[in-house]
């Protein structure tokens, strides 16, 4: 069992299926409070399986009516450089996990464009959204609400990957990153952009991760993108057993 006095900002659940319960249900919580607070709701969705299920469940009849919707601004935390109806877009998933099921207004909704040659010109015209939409830090940063990210088994967050060039870029919000192990390009916003919202949750499964989370949570030797994510705001990792296996 965690020594949770140890790890104050990680929340261990028995199996996949508690951590996306209780993943939706804060997210519903940090949703409702903020509406109360300031009448909107900035919101950066992850790519990747883990959150997809966390999504089905903020649709699903249990939680759909728990928030406003129709206050609810939805962007991407990354992107992969294929066509919104490729399988492997994080804009479909998202659609048709969540966002076809719940009442939010279509231009509530902003999707990166993706087909832009070159691919910086797609950064780019992203960048611009944002700094039309969210509210902007003291410094000048625009400021989310609530950022979502996964952790690949790479300790890549979002897609900041080990050896990119995005992982220097502190003045863009949005960059063009090409992925030399996925032999891609994708889209991501920056440090900058994920360590200036107002909260951000890491949600990770899988025995997979549980090495990688080990050497983050007990190591700290500070080697892996995600470990650079330690926001103003507040950060909570969201694990399930397996992944948390090995810090007991
Ligand atoms: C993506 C995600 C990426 C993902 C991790 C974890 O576009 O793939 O943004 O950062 O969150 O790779 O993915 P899993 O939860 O599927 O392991």
């Amino acid at each position: 069992m965690l020594d949770e006095s140890k790890y104050p900002n990680i929340r261990v659940f028995a199996s996949p299926d508690e951590l996306s319960e209780q993943s939706a249900k804060w997210i519903i919580n940090i949703a409702d409070k903020v509406l109360q607070q300031r009448g909107a709701f900035h919101m950066a969705l992850s790519g990747g399986s883990t959150p997809k299920a966390i999504y089905r469940l903020l649709a699903s009849d249990q939680l759909r009516n728990k928030v406003d919707w129709s206050k609810i601004n939805i962007y991407f935390g990354d992107e992969r450089t294929v066509p919104h109806s490729h399988p492997d877009s994080n804009f479909l998933m998202a659609r048709e996990a969540m966002l076809s099921r719940l009442p939010i207004p279509e231009n509530n909704i902003y999707p990166m464009d993706t087909q832009c040659d070159p691919v910086s010109d797609c950064a780019a015209e992203y960048e611009n959204t944002l700094k039309e939409c969210l509210p902007i830090s003291d410094d000048g940063f625009g400021q989310f609400d609530l950022v979502l990210l996964g952790m690949g088994d790479d300790g890549h967050t979002a897609s900041l990957f080990p050896q990119t060039e995005i992982l220097d870029e502190y003045q863009r919000w949005v960059s063009a990153v090409y992925v030399a192990k996925l032999q891609a390009w994708r889209l991501s916003i920056t440090y900058p952009m994920i360590n200036h919202a107002r909260h951000v949750a890491i949600i990770v499964a899988g025995e997979n991760k549980a090495e990688k989370i080990q050497q983050i949570h007990l190591k700290k030797l500070n080697e892996f993108p995600i470990e650079k994510i330690s926001p103003q705001g507040e950060l909570v990792w969201f694990l399930d057993s397996s992944a948390a296996a090995r810090l007991s």
